[in-house]
């Protein structure tokens, strides 16, 4: 066994979209600035009740149905998420339960937007120690439920959703390398201001709502996720020509097409479907990679580069063959 390799996807969006013309009428935003500034054209939102766990649900059982294998069958299940269900247990717990499995490992990863990159280096790590297991990592988010609404300059970039992959082990390649960053330093730039340990105050009846300085962290993300392509790349001796695809974490248009101009990479060779479900966080990078798998543009054998950033800040990058 030499590799951990993605033989399965699955991906799940809830039925609730609220386009950008559905938040003109209750914020001083329009379609036109939320499209010219982020790609973005709509979002979907988690029913009341619906949670992490249920899209993740939803997500996983595409990528094991995908993978020919059954739930009993995983042995491992890795959840990304900065939105679970409940403070404990785990997500991965309760998803371990809502899809039947008697007997398994879970645990959650808490790295905000990069925590599906996190998830699928510990993934590789696991299945290339303990050879023959079979892995489902999911990334699943409800950001709705952390976004304020009345805050125009984050309400507009948000959504929820779900994306896994199941990973197994194989003398293919899969999974070439993963490359995990955090710089702790900026942590007032991008985050959600309460929590369990340090109380929620009373300024948060309403919520715990996300916080951005989003200039300061474009700068940032376009500067770090340019010089982790390189790291990964030129560390594995991978010209950009043999690169067949980009998959960048779907935050934003302008961080997308800054990040592929850094790496040399026409927008043909780049997945975007931030347009379509705006920033899901950890969920992100798998709905893309999905998405791409299911319309036929990324084939078996095609060489994939994935690439996150979010608050912590962390970064990383993950590269496989399909
Ligand atoms: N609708 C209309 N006007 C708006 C909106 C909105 N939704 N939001 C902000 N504005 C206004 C501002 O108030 C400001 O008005 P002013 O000039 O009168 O003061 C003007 O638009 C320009 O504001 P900026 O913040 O300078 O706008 P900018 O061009 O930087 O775009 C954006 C803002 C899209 C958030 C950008 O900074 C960005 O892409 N940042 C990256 C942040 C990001 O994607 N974060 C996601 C989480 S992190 C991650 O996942 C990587």
């Amino acid at each position: 066994m030499s590799f951990a390799r993605i033989v399965g996807t699955g991906s799940y969006l809830p039925e609730k979209v609220v386009t950008n013309s559905d938040l003109e009428a209750t914020l001083d935003t329009s379609d036109e600035w939320i499209r010219d500034r982020t790609g973005i054209e709509r979002r979907h939102v988690a029913a009341k009740g619906q949670g992490s766990s249920d899209m993740a649900v939803e997500a996983a059982k595409r990528a094991i149905e995908a993978a020919g294998l059954t739930a009993n069958e995983i042995d491992l299940i890795v959840v990304a998420t900065t939105t679970p269900d409940k403070i404990f247990p785990s997500t991965a717990c309760i998803v371990q339960r809502k899809l039947g499995i008697a007997e398994c490992a879970a645990y959650d990863i808490q790295a905000v937007c990069s925590g599906f990159i996190y998830a699928l280096d510990a993934a590789d790590r696991y299945i290339r120690t303990d050879g023959g297991k079979t892995v489902l990592v999911v990334g699943t988010e409800t950001m709705s439920r952390i976004v304020n609404w009345n805050d125009r300059g984050t309400a507009v970039l948000f959504g929820d959703g779900a994306g896994a992959v199941v990973l197994q082990a194989s003398e293919r390649a899969g999974l070439i390398a993963t490359h995990m960053h955090a710089d702790g330093s900026m942590e007032e730039l991008l985050h959600v201001p309460q929590g369990i340990s340090l109380g929620f105050d009373a300024t948060c009846s309403d919520g715990a709502f996300i916080e951005m300085n989003g200039n300061a962290v474009f700068k940032r993300a376009v500067g770090v996720l340019g010089a982790a392509a390189r790291e990964t790349l030129d560390g594995h001796g991978i010209d950009r020509k043999d690169l067949d695809w980009l998959i960048p974490h779907q935050a934003n248009m302008r961080i997308i097409k800054a990040a592929a101009k850094k790496l040399g990479l026409p927008m043909e060779r780049v997945v975007v479907t931030v347009d379509e479900h705006a920033n899901t966080s950890a969920a992100s990078i798998p709905l893309a990679l999905d998405i791409a798998v299911r319309d036929g543009r990324i084939k078996s054998g095609e060489l994939v580069l994935l690439e996150a950033f979010g608050a912590g800040f962390t970064w990383g990058t993950a590269l496989f063959r399909y």
